[in-house]
């Protein structure tokens, strides 16, 4: 064994349960990938920079991002499309440099289906059966049953073109899955299908996961996504990680502005501190209003800070703590709740979203708004969470 130390988070959580990881049993409780500070470059600009990260077997972990912060590229380097210039990268506890390409058990899926359009269903989904000499009954009996885990059983003769855009991406599914991977890889699958195929096939790829117990690696720039279906978020922005967590850790905590505004579009108000006594503080607004908040620290008077509030956390109507006034400059109707934008004055915006009770309060009119103190998070100077 080439590569011995592993993340000490990991080897102890899977030590001191000692239980059920998707993939338990097989005795073998390495991280299915880990990524020890590697840095990826194209010449001379590098892609992704000092990015670790150990994956458990049998979870679904998503990288999340804007377009062009390297998710791709991360995706790249563990099928051995890509180089890296720095750090290591392990499968299964076994560097890869030591696993040439083709022997890495790696499936892939792409944006767009890549499926060979004059070989039929069944060709396409045999393929990396076939390339790795599966007798032929063995082959017929998995390519049945991957079609009916992505639920096209009975399509083995079909073309491609003879099916939906969101078939297609099913059979692109299947082929991924046919010889077991140990590691499957999803780049943007879904975002070349409409809105509600979308959804329907977020549930379906997690449900095919969850049964098989692969270790998924999916990259997407769609939050809902990411939120709807991970074990784990990466939050990456130009080419690093800005935060690890959860779906709710990072949604909920988020660590920098930068996770709070591209998670969920949070409310980011300016002001400086008051007043502070170790568990709430004071703060003025530079909108003007003075707002309580619960502190996990006391903070000097005069220090600048930033409250990330959600737009869920936002309530509407008066006798509210934290009482804003303000004018409503859009009112949307989603259907049972409400998209306020609402100036609060010196050019500071506020989205709610609050379930609707009564009438809805139409654009131009005044509104009250307030919010908990302890549902907001606190970021310092540096747009670091205060903790
Ligand atoms: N083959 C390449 N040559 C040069 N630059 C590249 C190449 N591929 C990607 N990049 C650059 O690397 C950065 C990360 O790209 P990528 O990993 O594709 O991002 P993402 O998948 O998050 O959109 C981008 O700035 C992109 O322009
Ligand atoms: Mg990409």
């Amino acid at each position: 064994m080439p590569d011995t130390a592993v993340s000490p988070v990991i080897t102890s959580r899977s030590e001191s349960t000692g239980t059920s990881q998707a993939n338990a049993g097989t005795g073998y409780e390495r991280p299915a990938v880990e990524f020890r500070n590697i840095d990826i470059a194209y010449g001379k600009f590098v892609a992704v920079r000092d990015f670790s990260l150990a994956i458990p077997r049998g979870s679904f972990v998503t990288l999340l991002g804007p377009s062009g912060c390297g998710k791709t590229t991360i995706l790249r380097s563990i099928a051995g499309l890509v180089d890296i210039s720095r750090g290591q990268i392990s499968i299964g506890g076994r560097r890869v440099d030591d696993i040439p390409i083709y022997k890495r058990n790696i499936g892939l899926v792409f944006q767009s289906y890549a499926l060979f359009p004059h070989k039929s269903v069944f060709d396409n989904v045999a393929f990396g059966l076939k390339y790795r000499n599966v007798p032929k009954p063995e082959i017929t009996r998995r390519v049945g049953k991957a079609l009916e885990m992505v639920r096209l059983p009975g399509s083995e003769k079909k073309l491609p073109s003879q099916l939906s855009g969101g078939q297609q991406q099913r059979i692109a599914l299947a082929r991924a899955i046919v010889f077991e991977p140990e590691v499957l890889l999803l780049d943007e699958p879904l975002s070349a299908l409409d809105a509600n195929m979308r959804e329907e096939m977020r549930v379906e790829i997690k449900k095919i996961q969850k049964e098989t117990g692969i270790t998924a690696i999916f990259v997407t720039h769609d939050q809902e996504e990411a939120l709807s279906m991970s074990d784990q978020i990466v939050v990456m922005n130009a080419g690093m990680m800005e935060q690890i967590g959860t779906p709710e850790e990072v949604y909920e905590t988020p660590r920098t502005s930068f996770v709070a505004d591209f998670l969920g579009k949070a409310n980011l108000l300016a002001g400086s501190v008051t007043a502070s006594d170790g568990q709430n503080a004071t703060v003025a607004l530079k909108a003007g209003q003075r707002v309580s908040v619960v502190s996990p620290r006391p903070l000097s008077t005069g220090t600048d800070i930033t409250i990330v509030l959600r737009p869920q956390k936002v309530q509407v109507g008066a006798g509210i703590e934290n009482r804003l006034s303000g004018r409503v400059i859009s009112a949307s109707y989603l259907g049972g709740n409400v998209i306020y934008e609402i100036d609060i004055g010196e050019q500071t915006v506020i989205r709610a979203n609050s379930q609707l009770v009564g009438k809805m309060i139409p654009e131009g009119e005044a509104i009250e708004i307030g919010f908990d103190p302890a549902g907001c998070v606190l970021l310092d100077e540096t747009g670091s969470r205060v903790s």
